[in-house]
């Protein structure tokens, strides 16, 4: 074997509640944001396929998991939703929600599947959108008290928990790029979500430290390096590390050491859009360091200073400006490069500036769009492609657990093809096909066959596929 990791290193996937589930309106569940933003502008949503449905795993779970073991899952992570649990701003349990996620937990179980539940990925239920989403304080509290809920409903058989998936994403995508709801550009609104986002998830790991559950609380982190295309001229270099504050270090700093990052503070203060934070919020962030980490890694970021003035609303692009180089390698149907020197790059920063917690890989994994034309005769995907992907990341994984990075397991994006929220079904991520115009058929890929035989040998040799 060329590439062999350790015993135990956990091989899976990742998926969503919102993303997956389906089942909207059942059980009790009431709206999130989605099925809000959704019902009003349906148009911005890639073929106006919206989050009704998504891959059915609210009825189909058992077949799922079976599947997922068929294709060498052997730790899955999925979310809660809030919208499931918690029925209102009071705080009432849905019995009914509880008793959904207690059968999937126990059905993971069951077929030697980890479950690993993450408690917010990106979907607020309505009744706090309606107060102001993240922006309100209160927000913030009820997540911590959900999150109580979650740790005391399922926390005997949950060993990994995750507060966030991507924090940054919030702020980012919801009010400065207009991807999420409620689409706007305002930094100085983004820079208190952002703020509030963070309290929310120290208060959550304040609860798991109370409630005695024996398993660890973390939080998962996009970690997009950045690089500059002159890294001797120091102009290039700040705009690189200028990003690096605003898209890793802003959740990073405070999660891992407890304290953000002065310069980002100074930043903020000096566009006048530091929110207000009092001593006591801080020191919460101070005292609920996370116990490890999961990062998602997709593509890096290229930055260059930037030659022409920037002109427009208060945006990181006003620090920046991106670069193409000759050779740059793409998934052009997501628009995404593909990088894989970054996995270890990623896997040094934590080691040297984070006291190397322990972390996993969380996400990684290739969109593509109409993934049919890649379907053989027999009806199978015969998606190369994603197996060369997943060796050229792994490669670089494994030269950095072999200096001393503290990477504990390997999650793809996505065991099976699910709902990615306004990209809808455009881009196709899973081991396995879901077929959502077929009652939501299950099929294994080519890669699916693949990652069962690498995840039974912990390894992969360099010829094979
Ligand atoms: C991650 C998210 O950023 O990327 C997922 O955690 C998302 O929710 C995934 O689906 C892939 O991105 P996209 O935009 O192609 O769905």
């Amino acid at each position: 074997m060329d590439y062999q990791f350790r015993e135990g290193f956990l091989w899976g996937g990742a998926s969503s509640g919102p993303q997956s589930e389906g089942g909207w309106n059942e059980g009790g569940r009431v709206p999130s944001e989605w099925d809000y933003w959704f019902e009003r502008e349906p148009e911005r949503f890639f073929r106006q396929v919206g989050p009704a449905v998504t891959s059915d795993f609210y009825h189909k779970y058992k077949e799922y998991i079976k599947k997922m073991k068929e294709a060498g899952i052997k730790s899955y992570r999925t979310s809660i939703q809030w919208s499931r649990i918690i029925l209102d701003c009071e705080g009432h349990v849905n019995e009914e929600g509880v008793a959904f996620y207690n059968k999937i937990i126990d059905e993971m179980i069951k077929n030697g599947i980890e479950p690993m539940m993450c408690l917010h990925h990106f979907d607020l239920p309505v009744y706090w959108v309606e107060k102001g989403g993240f922006e309100n304080r209160d927000t913030a509290k009820a997540f911590a008290r959900f999150a109580s809920v979650c740790f005391e409903r399922f926390g005997d058989r949950v060993t990994y928990w995750t507060t966030f998936n991507e924090p940054v994403i919030i702020p980012e995508t919801g009010y400065l790029y207009q991807r999420h709801y409620p689409a706007v550009c305002d930094a100085r609104r983004a820079a208190l979500v952002g703020f509030t986002v963070q309290l929310a998830s120290s208060l959550a790991v304040a609860e798991f430290k109370k409630s005695g559950c024996k398993g660890k609380i973390g939080v998962i982190i996009n970690l997009t390096p950045t690089y500059c295309e002159n890294p001797d001229d120091p102009a290039d270099k700040k705009a690189a590390d200028t990003l690096d504050l605003i898209f890793n270090r802003s959740f990073l700093d405070p999660s891992v050491l407890g304290e953000y990052p002065r310069e980002l503070v100074e930043l903020l203060d000096s566009e006048g859009i530091l929110p207000e934070v009092t001593e006591e919020e801080l020191q919460i962030i101070r005292e609920n360091r996370v116990d490890y980490l999961g990062v998602n890694y997709y593509h890096p970021r290229r930055a260059r200073a930037r030659r022409t003035p920037y002109e427009g609303p208060l945006m990181p692009e006003k620090y920046y400006e991106p670069y193409e180089f000759a050779g740059q390698k793409m998934n052009t149907s997501r628009g995404w490069e593909i990088y894989e020197p970054a996995v270890y790059d990623i896997a040094k920063n934590i080691q040297e500036n984070y006291g190397n917690i322990p972390w996993y890989m969380s996400e990684n994994g290739m969109g593509i769009q109409d993934e049919e034309q890649f379907m053989d005769g027999n009806g199978v995907i015969q998606d190369d492609y994603r197996i060369q992907f997943i060796k050229d990341h792994l490669k670089y994984l494994h030269k950095a657990i072999a200096e001393g990075a503290n990477c504990f397991g390997y999650h793809l994006w996505a065991p099976f093809d699910c709902w990615s929220w306004i990209n809808a079904y455009k881009n196709r991520y899973g081991l396995l096909r879901v077929d959502i115009y077929d009652g939501c058929k299950i099929t294994m890929k080519k890669s699916g066959s693949w990652f069962k035989a690498l995840s039974d040998r912990n390894g992969f040799s360099e010829e094979e596929i």
